[in-house]
């Protein structure tokens, strides 16, 4: 067995005994206030920090200021991202792939993460993207019917496309039409499949005996994308490898897709690893779709935002006024001021805001109206793109055609 998957294995025992936090696709849990412990994670899973020296690295090549998702440590880890920046340097083709399991019909502030900073680096490399549409994935594992997930699929896409992505470089596609599309796909989920063994899937996803025989297989379709020959429309037959930017919950499908690669003439696909955008109710759990009152969905009214942050918001301030005053707030906990540090750009504005909740010359109701005031435009912002996308646009994107 390669280095990243018994490295794996052997870290899920050592979880089990050492760390209180726990990381998987479909559950991210943490003891601590502050969420989950990125350093331990890195380790555990065997990836590495993205540092100063490599931020450095990046703004050369690129010749930009990092994104702000990337200055402040959002994307904290990374799998052989210096060797997609020695591709760009020396003019070698690469792509962009990431993804979305539709699994509501409103994605929420939390996707916004990957997929903007997507959005910038396809700006920023001028490189193809495909994202993928796991229908069959959350119809597997959530109680959905096959036409609910592909419904969903379908109104994530246009969240997606929302998000600014330029049509003449992206390929969006849902698992459930494009598998039966193109052959191509599936062969490589063969091969892929061919190299992994129940064992494996077991140790990787904590797979058993009474997991449905859909969930054994499925990590092949995730891993499929990353072979550049599962889209001939795109690629032709050429071998290109990718940079796969996500949250750090997707990172056990992919420490499976590069152990296989290689033994199947392919590149390990490198990564970028995003840390989570915390619940509502504190940095314990992820926004998930599935948590109604603990996410933000991004077609929630200007109304529902300020509602659901007054309401739900977990504060790190104190009891009262008085003792607020005194002896001030916690932003290391405080989920108004760690959704600004997602989305408010300004670097001075934001330490001025740390500044003086931690001093307690801001109160929590004006931190949660900083923060209701600067994502209100955000959402609708994005709702207006959303509304302007039409079936057309909608069918552009998903069809697979030759990007420039
Ligand atoms: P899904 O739908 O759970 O999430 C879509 C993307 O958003 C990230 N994400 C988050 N990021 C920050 N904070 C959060 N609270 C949060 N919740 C989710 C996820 O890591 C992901 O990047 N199986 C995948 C779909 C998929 C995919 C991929 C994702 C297929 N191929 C390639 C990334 C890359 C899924 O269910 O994602």
């Amino acid at each position: 067995m390669s280095g990243e998957l018994s490295n794996n294995i052997r870290s899920l025992s050592i979880d089990e005994k050492e760390y209180d936090d726990f990381v998987d696709p479909w559950n991210v849990v943490s003891k601590a206030d502050t969420g989950v412990d990125y350093d331990k994670l890195i380790k555990r899973f065997g990836s590495s920090k993205i540092d100063d020296e490599l931020l450095s690295r990046f703004e050369k090549v690129t010749n930009k200021p990092a994104h702000h998702l990337l200055r402040r440590g959002f994307f904290f880890s990374h799998r052989d991202l210096q060797l997609i920046l020695n591709r760009y340097e020396t003019g070698k083709p690469f792509y962009l792939y990431t993804g979305r399991g539709p699994s509501s019909l409103s994605m929420h502030l939390g996707h916004l993460i990957p997929f903007t900073l997507c959005k910038w680096l396809q700006d920023v490399f001028n490189v193809p993207l495909v994202i993928q549409l796991t229908d069959d994935e959350k119809t597997l594992w959530k109680d959905l019917k096959v036409e609910e997930a592909y419904k969903m699929a379908l109104e994530n896409a246009k969240d997606i496309i929302a998000c600014g992505f330029n049509v003449n470089k992206t390929f969006i596609f849902s698992d459930f039409t494009y598998l039966g599309q193109r052959s191509e796909f599936y062969r490589n989920v063969i091969r892929i499949q061919k190299c992994v063994t129940f064992n494996q899937v077991k140790g990787i996803f904590g797979f058993d005996d009474s997991t449905v025989i859909g969930k054994i297989a499925f990590p092949a379709v995730q891993a499929a994308p990353a072979l550049s020959t599962s889209f001939p429309d795109i690629f032709g037959d050429k071998k290109i490898p990718c940079l796969i930017p996500c949250a750090i919950d997707q990172d056990p499908y992919f420490r499976m897709t590069r152990d296989v690669c290689p033994r199947i003439g392919f590149d390990k696909p490198a990564l970028l690893h995003s840390k989570f955008f915390p619940a509502l109710q504190g940095a314990k759990t992820k926004m998930s779709a599935s948590e109604a009152n603990s996410t933000i969905y991004v077609n929630d009214t200007p109304k529902q935002l300020k509602n659901k942050i007054n309401k739900y918001a977990f504060s790190g301030g104190q009891a009262t006024v008085e003792e607020h005053r005194e002896i001030g707030g916690n932003c290391d906990v405080d989920i108004s001021y760690q959704y600004l540090r997602f989305f408010l750009d300004d670097d001075d504005k934001l330490e001025q805001i740390r500044k003086d909740y931690t001093s307690g010359k801001l109160l929590t109701g004006e931190l949660k109206k900083i923060l209701i005031d600067t994502l209100t435009p955000v959402l609708v912002q994005h709702q207006e793109n959303r509304a302007k996308i039409t079936d057309d646009v909608l069918e552009k994107f998903m069809t697979p055609r030759k990007l420039l």
